[in-house]
C-alpha cells in the first residue's frame, strides 16, 4: 500500500519529459509536497526553478550520469524515478522512430535505476495497451488492468512491451517497486473550453471511450506511485471520474457499443476507463473535472 510522505525524509526524485504537458504538472505537484525534483529532459522546462538537466534519454551514459549525481552542480543521487519522456501518440513521427525513441529511453532508464539500486520507478504507460482506438469493441466495460494489452500501433506496441519490461526488471530484482500509470488523454484546464463540442456526435471521443485524465489529477497518482512500498509491478489505469460528455454512460454505451458487457451499474457520467484498482491499491481519488471548468 502507501506510506505517509510526512513520515519519510526528502526524497530526491528525477522527472523526464519534465517540460512535457503532463510532466510540468507532475513537478509542480511533488515540488508542492516536499519532493526534491531534479527535471531530466531534452527540452528546458519552463519553471526556472527547479534543477534541471538537459539530455538524451535514448544515451544511457547520458542517464545514468543524471540519476547517479554524476553531473557537475548536480551531486546528489536520486531515490526514484517518475519515467514520462517519449514521443507521446502514434503519428507524430514515423513508427520506427517512435519506437527506437521510446523504448530505448525506457530501457535505459529502467536499466540504469537497477544498475543503481535506485528501487522505486514509477512509469507513464498509457490507455492505449486497452486497444484504443477501439476500432474492435473493448471485452467489457468499463476496461480494467485484468485482460491481456491489446495495442493496435506502434505507439502503443512500445507501451506494452515496456509493461512487459518492467515485469521482468521485478522478477530480477525482488525489492524493486515498479509503477505503470496507464494515463488517459492529459487535459490542462484551457483544454475544457472545446468539452462541449464533443457532446452532439458521440463517434468524435468514442476512440478512448470518451475518457481523460486532468494533468493535477494524473500528478497526485505519479505521487501515489512513489509513496508505493510493495515490491513489485503493477499497472493501474489512470483517469477522471467521469466522460467528457453529457449523454449518461450507458447511454453511451448502448448507442455506441450495444454488444458489449457492461459490468456494473454505472454511475450517470462513471468513467469507462476504469479506476478501481487506483482507488483501492493507491488510494487514487480524481480531485478535478472539466464539469467545474465549463464556461
Ligand atoms: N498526452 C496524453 O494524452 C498521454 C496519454 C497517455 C499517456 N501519455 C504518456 O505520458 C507521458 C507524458 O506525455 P506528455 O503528454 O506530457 O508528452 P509531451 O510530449 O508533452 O512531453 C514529453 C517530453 O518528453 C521529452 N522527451 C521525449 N523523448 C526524449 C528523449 N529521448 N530524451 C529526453 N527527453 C525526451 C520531450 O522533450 C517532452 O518534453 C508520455 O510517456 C506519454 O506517452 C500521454
Amino acid at each position: 500500500m502507501t506510506s505517509d510522505p510526512a513520515s519519510t525524509t526528502r526524497r530526491r526524485v528525477a522527472v523526464t519529459g519534465a517540460a512535457g504537458k503532463l510532466g510540468r504538472h507532475v513537478v509542480a505537484h511533488l515540488a508542492e509536497r516536499g519532493y526534491d525534483v531534479l527535471a531530466l529532459d531534452r527540452t528546458r522546462p519552463a519553471s526556472p526553478s527547479t534543477p534541471f538537466i538537459a539530455l538524451d534519454l535514448t544515451d544511457y551514459g547520458q542517464v545514468i550520469e543524471a540519476l547517479s549525481g554524476g553531473v557537475d552542480e548536480h551531486s546528489t543521487p536520486v531515490d526514484a524515478v517518475v519515467h514520462l519522456a517519449a514521443i507521446p501518440a502514434p503519428g507524430l513521427t514515423t513508427n520506427a522512430s517512435t519506437f527506437a525513441n521510446n523504448s530505448a529511453a525506457t530501457y535505459n532508464v529502467f536499466a540504469a535505476a537497477r544498475a543503481l539500486k535506485v528501487r522505486n520507478v514509477v512509469w507513464a504507460s498509457s490507455e492505449t495497451v486497452l486497444g484504443l482506438p477501439f476500432d474492435t469493441p473493448p471485452p467489457y466495460v468499463p476496461v480494467d488492468e485484468e485482460y491481456h494489452p491489446r495495442p493496435e500501433s506502434t505507439y502503443s506496441l512500445t507501451k506494452a512491451l515496456e509493461e512487459e519490461m518492467a515485469r521482468h526488471f521485478c522478477r530480477w530484482d525482488p525489492e524493486l517497486t515498479m509503477t505503470g500509470l496507464r494515463f488517459s488523454n492529459v487535459m490542462d484546464p484551457e483544454d475544457y473550453a472545446a468539452f462541449p463540442s464533443f457532446d452532439a456526435d458521440p463517434s468524435l471521443r468514442q476512440w478512448n471511450l470518451w475518457g481523460y485524465i486532468d494533468g493535477r489529477d494524473g500528478a497526485q497518482a505519479v505521487r501515489l506511485g512513489l509513496e508505493r512500498t510493495e515490491p513489485g509491478c503493477e499497472v493501474f489505469v489512470i483517469a477522471n471520474a467521469d466522460t467528457v460528455m453529457s449523454r449518461s454512460s450507458a447511454e453511451l454505451m448502448a448507442q455506441v457499443f450495444p454488444g458489449v458487457e457492461v459490468r456494473k451499474t454505472l454511475g450517470e457520467h462513471e468513467t469507462l476507463l476504469g479506476i478501481d484498482k487506483a482507488r483501492r491499491l493507491l488510494g487514487y481519488e480524481p480531485e478535478h473535472s472539466w464539469r467545474d471548468h465549463a464556461p
